[in-house]
């Protein structure tokens, strides 16, 4: 399987999540790269099986969650074909943003698979347990 992780980040924490999870990918046998959203490796786009689009949870912590920059990820390129999972990290309360970005990305054309929300001080086990539920739904 060759899989690439788009992520939309602003402090880092969800960079660091699209890196963990490509490495941890990568050691399942799964190619694998993690590029920004406004940087996109469109060559590893067009070989992916697996589109993971991660962003961050923006809003007023307890009301109006939306994926931070969700602008950007409804202008991604086409994903149509494309298998998807999709997450967020978050601080305190992710609210209904994970939806959202699940049908952002579906506005792409993607399936989308599913996703989680990641608290944003357990990025090691939240991305553990990504790759993980990922492995049990598509064969590496
Ligand atoms: C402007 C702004 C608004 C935020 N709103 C929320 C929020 O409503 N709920 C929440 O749980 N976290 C909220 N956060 C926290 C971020 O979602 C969290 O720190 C996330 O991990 C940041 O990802 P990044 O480091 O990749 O930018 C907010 C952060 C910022 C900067």
């Amino acid at each position: 399987m060759h899989a690439i992780v788009i992520y939309e980040s602003l402090t880092g924490h969800t960079r660091t999540a699209a890196e963990l999870i490509a490495q941890r990918l990568g050691t399942e046998g799964v190619t694998a790269v993690a590029c920004p959203i406004t940087n996109i490796d469109y060559q590893a786009l067009s070989a992916a099986d697996l589109v993971i689009v991660g962003s961050w949870v923006d809003g007023l912590f307890v009301v109006g969650q939306r994926p931070g920059r969700v602008g950007r990820i409804a202008k991604m390129p086409a994903l149509a074909g494309k298998r998807a999972v999709v997450y967020l990290t978050y601080a305190l309360d992710p609210g209904k943003a994970l939806q959202k970005l699940s049908d952002t990305v579906s506005s792409r054309g993607a399936e989308v698979l599913g996703g989680i929300t990641i608290r944003r001080d357990r990025i090691e086990e939240g991305t553990a347990d990504l790759v993980d539920r990922i492995l049990g739904v598509v064969p590496a």
